[in-house]
Order: structure tokens, then C-alpha cells, then sequence
């Protein structure tokens, strides 16, 4: 498409999708640990154009990760065990932020914890930090008070988690919810009821690879985290199950590449989407999945893009 029609297209489009008191021009945003801390994808793309970064989770201290090898591909999808290396909330504040706000696109700050106290005072840190459009809570985290049983596998914990994080900050609160459990909508409901103004789903799904030729496990840390499109059909089964569960809307993660593919998770029930292991193929896949959407509205005629979520056809 030439810059011309993109320019005509885009003054005609509505794009625009609220997470709570959060108002995105369009509901294209990147996903956490994918997509660094913004300002190093900033040679290669437009991102003021995206609805929304979410950056890579913050923890209260500054975390190396696990040791290498971290990252491996598998068939249509990668396996990783980076362990959550991050700068942690005080150089996330004085370096990351600043550089952030001179870009002008919603910043998602991704929060991680050991214990609910942790992810309390990580939200307490954020509170009066200028530049913060919504905090994202990632519960995929082992309890380290609760023998090492990952918060968001257990209903009650998912909940106090949100309700600490809410209590501190003022901003929309996202919980984004693990895959890795039986019933994913008693999760949701529970971070519901913890106060939460939007779930996003889905985080990684546990996995492992073995070298067969020297009968080891590829990664250091043995099992790691599956995304891309292999988890796609899994995640659109979830977004849709928990939207229906939920009251709030719902962020779709997971094997996004495309257009084709937002519109799927549009329909399945949600209001935005964020593009996680797409970003490390093709840097501007978040930028063309909104250029391929502002399209999508005009060539269909839609009054808005709200029009296509949860308009999936059943019968
Ligand atoms: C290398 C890597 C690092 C990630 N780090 C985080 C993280 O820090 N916090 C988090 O909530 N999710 C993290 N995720 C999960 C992604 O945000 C996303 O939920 C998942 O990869 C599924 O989406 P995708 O298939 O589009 O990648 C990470 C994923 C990858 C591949």
C-alpha cells in the first residue's frame, strides 16, 4: 500500500478500544519480554503507531536469569528459559522510563514477584512514576512463601496478588493470566473479583526439547516457556472461554503474526491484542498488523473496529 492511501486510510478508521479507564488508539500492542524495553526497536519501526508497549517484567531487585542456553526454536514456535532478566523497578525508573516518554505511545509496565509482599512494593514504587499508562501483572510466577506453586495457578493467590497491586496504584490494572492450568477461567474469574480491569492471556505454555544426539535437555534450565504460532489454536480457545467467563475485557496472546491473526482474537472475544514472539521475525509485525487492520475497517465497511470483537459465528 502506498504511504498516500495508508494516510487517507487512517484518518478514516476507527480503531480505537478501551481497557478500563485505558483508551488506545487501536488495539495493536507488543507483548512482555518480546519487545525489550521499547526503546531498542525504535530504529526499525514507527512505535507511536502501536496502541500500547508492554514492557519486560520488572522485579523490586535486578535479576540476571537463567544461565544459557535460553532460547530455543522448535517447529513453528520457540522454547525459552530467559528467567526473567530484567534491571530491576529503580533502573527501570531512572533509565527505561524517561526514554520511553520521549517516544509517546501508552507504556504497559510488566510486574513480576517472589511473594505478594514483592509484587506490593514493586506497585508502590510505580505509583508516582509519571509516563505509566496501566500495569500489567505477570502471575506466572513461583510463590517463594508457598513452596515455589506459581500464583496464577491457584485461584485465591491470583486474587490477593490483584488486590495488592490495585490497592497501590491508580492506574488500570491487567492481569495476565498463565496457561499452564486446569480451568483457566477460574483464574480469570478470581483476578476478577481481585479487582482486575483486564486479563491478558495467555503467557507461555511449559515445555521441553531434548538433543537426541547428546541425550541432554537443550535448555540449562531444562523445561521453558512455548510461544509463537504452535500456541496459537490454544490461546484462541482460552481468549474465548474466559471471555465469556469475565466481565472485563480481555488482551488475546499468542502466536500473533498477522492481521488475519488479530481479527481471529478480535472475534474470539478480544478487545486488544499484543504481538510477543512475531517481534523477534520481523521487528515492524506490530506496525503492519495495524496497518493491515486500519485496511481490514475500510475494505469491510465496519463503523469501528469494536465491531469485530466476540463476533465469532457459532452457528
Ligand atoms: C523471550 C520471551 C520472554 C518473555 N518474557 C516475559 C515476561 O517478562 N513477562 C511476561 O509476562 N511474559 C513474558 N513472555 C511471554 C510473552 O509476553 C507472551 O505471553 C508469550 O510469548 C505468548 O505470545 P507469543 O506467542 O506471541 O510470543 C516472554 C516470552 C518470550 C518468548
Amino acid at each position: 500500500m502506498s504511504p498516500k492511501a495508508l494516510n487517507s486510510s487512517a484518518s478514516v478508521a476507527d480503531l480505537r478500544v478501551s481497557l478500563g479507564d485505558l483508551k488506545l488508539k487501536n488495539p495493536i500492542m507488543t507483548a512482555s519480554g518480546t519487545f525489550g524495553y521499547g526503546q531498542e526497536f525504535v530504529p526499525y519501526m514507527n512505535i507511536h503507531r502501536l496502541g500500547a508497549v508492554v514492557v519486560k517484567g520488572i522485579s523490586l531487585f535486578p535479576r540476571s536469569g537463567n544461565p544459557p542456553p535460553r532460547i530455543v526454536e522448535t517447529p513453528c514456535g520457540m522454547l525459552n528459559a530467559i528467567g526473567l532478566e530484567n534491571v530491576g523497578v529503580e533502573r527501570f525508573i531512572s533509565e527505561k522510563i524517561p526514554a520511553l516518554q520521549a517516544i509517546n505511545v501508552p507504556v504497559v509496565v510488566n510486574i513480576l514477584g517472589d511473594t505478594v509482599q514483592e509484587y506490593s512494593e514493586i506497585t508502590k514504587r510505580l505509583a508516582d512514576v509519571e509516563g505509566i499508562a496501566a500495569i500489567e501483572v505477570n502471575i506466572s510466577c513461583p510463590n517463594v512463601k508457598k513452596g515455589g506453586v506459581a500464583f496464577g495457578s491457584v485461584p485465591k493467590m491470583a486474587e490477593a496478588v490483584t488486590k495488592a497491586v490495585k490497592e497501590n496504584i491508580s492506574v488500570p490494572v491487567f492481569v495476565k493470566l498463565s496457561p499452564n492450568v486446569t480451568d483457566i477461567t477460574e483464574i480469570g474469574r478470581a483476578v476478577e473479583d481481585g479487582g482486575a480491569d483486564a486479563v491478558s492471556l495467555i503467557n507461555t505454555l511449559i515445555g521441553m526439547a531434548i538433543d537426541h544426539r547428546t541425550r541432554r535437555p537443550v535448555l540449562a534450565n531444562v523445561f521453558g516457556g512455548l510461544s509463537g504460532p504452535a500456541i496459537k489454536p490454544v490461546a484462541i480457545r482460552m481468549v474465548n472461554l474466559v471471555a465469556q467467563a469475565v466481565s472485563i475485557p480481555v488482551i488475546g496472546i499468542g502466536g500473533i503474526e498477522t492481521t488475519e491473526d488479530v481479527i481471529e482474537f478480535l472475534l474470539a472475544g478480544a478487545t486488544a491484542v499484543q504481538l510477543g514472539t512475531a517481534n523477534f521475525v520481523n521487528p515492524r509485525a506490530s506496525e503492519e498488523a495495524v496497518e493491515g487492520l486500519t485496511q481490514y475497517v475500510i475494505d469491510e465497511k465496519l463503523l469501528s473496529v469494536r465491531e469485530l470483537i466476540g463476533g465469532l459465528v457459532l452457528s
